[in-house]
């Protein structure tokens, strides 16, 4: 079994569901409490042993680039003025990992910006995690959760988990049938946001995957499917098709979606509960509101 240390994040989307706050910025970088939703992410594969980051990118996506650089001169007016702890945050973010990045150039769907990370990823099994699906699991990452179960299982895995059967419209929905064990079952069938009567389970894929490099092969041939968008669920599909082992692994943590606003807020109040600065004027500040 080969070692996953390499990772993609897929950071090239408009986020219109968050407009304006994205029109001169990524959505990658708005903030949750006090990092970039991007940072939480890199800080859950780094915490999965991953080494090597490609981030593939478009126009307007500049900042991502500088937040995982180093500031010179951040980190010399932080040292000159003697604020060590600050210093020590700036600086382990330009430490984390290997990042490296890529422009989509055209917005052709997200099986197509995987694609662009292709030789980046050369002949080993790689993790894609989402930008927009932040997952909390203090314990075990939720990458390093999909590693421990293609070490066990082999082929290909993705990270699901149930949703409401009216919200499978917004997900690859998974076909399950044979049950390895409590969390993982093989899968027979993805479909790309089916309707509520089209999908055939309620078990969604939030936003991580391990696959083996074989996808680039099937994405290279795939068309254009729902919305009219190169869609990695459908190559992942086609090796399906071609007998490949994929798997459906419902991982453990509470997903947040953070391409829209709500999702937004929610991970906002939520981690800043757990934030032991924030946490208790936060409390505070939410009893008096929610009185009103
Ligand atoms: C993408 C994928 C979809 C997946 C979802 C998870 O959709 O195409 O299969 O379930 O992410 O967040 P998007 O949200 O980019 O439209």
């Amino acid at each position: 079994m080969k070692k996953v240390t390499k990772a993609i994040i897929p950071a090239a989307g408009l986020g219109t569901r968050v407009l304006p706050a994205t029109k001169a910025q990524p959505k990658e970088m708005l903030v949750i409490v006090d990092k970039p939703s991007l940072q939480y992410i890199v800080e859950e594969l780094v915490a999965s042993g991953i080494t090597d980051i490609v981030i593939v990118t478009g126009r307007n996506k500049n900042s991502i680039e500088d937040h995982f650089d180093f500031s010179y001169e951040l980190e010399n007016t932080l040292r000159k003025d003697g604020k060590m702890e600050l210093l020590k945050k700036v600086d382990d973010i330009s430490n984390m990992a290997n990042i490296y990045y890529v422009r989509q150039n055209h917005p052709l769907g997200l099986g197509h910006a995987i694609l662009k990370a292709k030789s980046f990823i050369g002949d080993e099994p790689f993790i894609i995690a989402l930008g927009d699906d932040i997952v909390y699991n203090p314990e075990t990452p939720v990458a390093k959760q999909l590693i421990d179960t293609y070490n066990k299982y082999g082929g290909n895995i993705i990270g699901v988990q149930e949703v409401k059967k009216e919200d499978v419209s917004k997900y690859g929905v998974v076909k399950p049938s044979k049950i390895l064990d409590e969390d993982t079952v093989e899968m027979i069938d993805f479909i790309e946001k089916p309707s509520m009567e089209e999908a055939p389970s309620n078990l969604a894929c939030l936003g991580r995957y391990l696959l083996s490099p074989e996808i680039f092969d099937y994405l290279e041939t795939t068309e254009a499917g729902k919305g009219g968008e190169i869609q990695l669920t459908d190559g992942i599909l086609k090796m399906l098709q071609n007998n490949k082992k994929v798997i459906a692994y419902t991982f453990k943590g509470k997903r947040y979606d953070i391409g829209n606003k709500i999702g937004l807020l929610k991970a906002n109040i939520e981690f800043g509960l757990r934030n032991p600065e924030t946490k208790n004027d936060l409390i505070d500040f939410l009893k008096n509101e929610i009185k009103l």
